[in-house]
């Protein structure tokens, strides 16, 4: 029998750990406060171009139980035994906390100016290093903790800066704004030009069955490379939002063949999702998985953020009876593979359900 993603990962809500002197497993936190996870349907490497994005939450996540006051925030975490623990205002480079989980912490209390700390302990069964947006479920937990109160949007666009404090890697606000704003039972359809969302629901008719492929970071990938390579891209063709089919035909001869197939990609994985949430919404599931199976082909051949375990995962996910489409999900360089299909046809992976954005509980 395959083992459970909690097994694979070393559990998950074991409480906190090892560490007894300032925070304990039997201490009474006053305030708790959750964020999702999520899995990307379609629409990958469109968001830092100001391209669509259909992610979906996840009904897994962060949790952090903590006690606000004092100006130190105080945290200890289920999956590592060395805690958090600074003052604010937060004067180390984010970039430089340890452990490095703290990075997200201590980049979000800049982010926000905290003067007013937390205690707590976080909790998460959200495989880190799988591409489903880990970190950003952190950033929006300790933003909630740490007291922003603002629009959803508001919350994400800090939590994408922290991100980028604490990695240094250029990263898009697919993540993050799904987090903050998602709704249960809806995927988060993003334009990340406008940042107008709409929230589409998951028809109950379908699984959506995520495949644990390999551990990855993005930072030291070559994620910063296509960021620069698509905007080489823009500087001849235009914003790639804006750009048709025609303009890329065009631009042919104009690009070195790197950027013109990024380009390509990212034209046609945006042209992707306005279908693909259309086919959703009329229940055409097997247009929608033609349509993941297409956003797989082109990540892998145009974008080349796949690998060949993926490419063979999608593969064999694809061609199983009951399945829709399957595709790479995220980042990429690893991460997870998802599929769409008939109710119970994958005994591989896990079923995840449209969950409810960052919320206090
Ligand atoms: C990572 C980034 C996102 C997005 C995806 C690829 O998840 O954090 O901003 O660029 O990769 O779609």
């Amino acid at each position: 029998m395959r083992p459970s993603v909690a097994e694979r990962f070393g559990g998950t809500a074991n409480g906190a750990t090892g560490y007894g002197a300032t925070v304990t497993e039997n201490d009474t936190w006053t305030h708790v406060v959750h964020a999702p996870g999520r899995v990307n349907l379609i629409g990958d490497h469109t968001d830092y171009t100001g391209g669509l994005v259909f992610p979906m939450a996840i009904d897994r996540g962060t949790t952090i139980r903590y006690t606000p006051g004092t100006d130190r925030v105080v945290l200890t975490s289920d999956a590592d035994p060395d805690p958090i623990d600074f003052t604010l205002p937060v004067e180390a480079e984010p970039g430089t906390v340890t452990p490095v989980w703290g990075r997200y912490v201590a980049a979000m209390a800049a982010e926000l100016s905290s003067s007013t700390g937390i205690h707590g302990t976080v909790s998460s069964d959200i495989p880190a290093g799988a591409g489903l947006s880990s970190s950003a479920a952190l950033e929006c937990a300790v933003g909630l903790a740490l007291g922003s109160d603002g629009t959803p949007t508001d919350l994400a666009l800090a939590a994408q800066r922290a991100e980028h404090a604490a990695t240094g890697v250029p990263t898009g606000i697919m993540d993050q704004l799904c987090i903050a704003a998602a709704t249960a039972g809806h995927a988060t359809m993003i334009d990340c030009h406008t940042l107008d969302i709409t929230q589409v629901p998951v028809p109950g008719e379908v699984d959506v069955v995520v495949e644990f492929i390999a551990h990855r970071t993005l930072v030291g990938s070559a994620y910063a490379d296509r960021v620069a390579e698509c905007a080489r891209a823009e500087s001849v063709i235009g914003p790639l939002r804006a750009a048709t089919l025609d303009d890329i035909s065009r631009a042919r001869h104009h690009l070195d063949d790197i950027a013109w197939r990024r380009a390509r990609h990212v034209v046609t994985e945006n042209e992707r999702v306005r279908a693909f949430a259309s086919a959703l919404d009329g229940g055409d599931y097997d247009r929608a998985g033609r349509l993941m199976d297409a956003s797989h082909a082109s990540l892998r051949s145009d974008f080349e953020t796949s690998t060949p375990d993926m490419d063979a995962a999608v593969e064999r996910l694809s061609t199983t009876a009951g399945v829709f489409g399957a595709r790479m999900t995220g980042g990429g360089f690893g991460g997870c593979v998802v599929a769409l299909c008939q109710p119970g046809a994958l005994d591989s992976g896990w079923v995840v359900h449209a969950a409810r954005g960052a919320h206090h509980r």
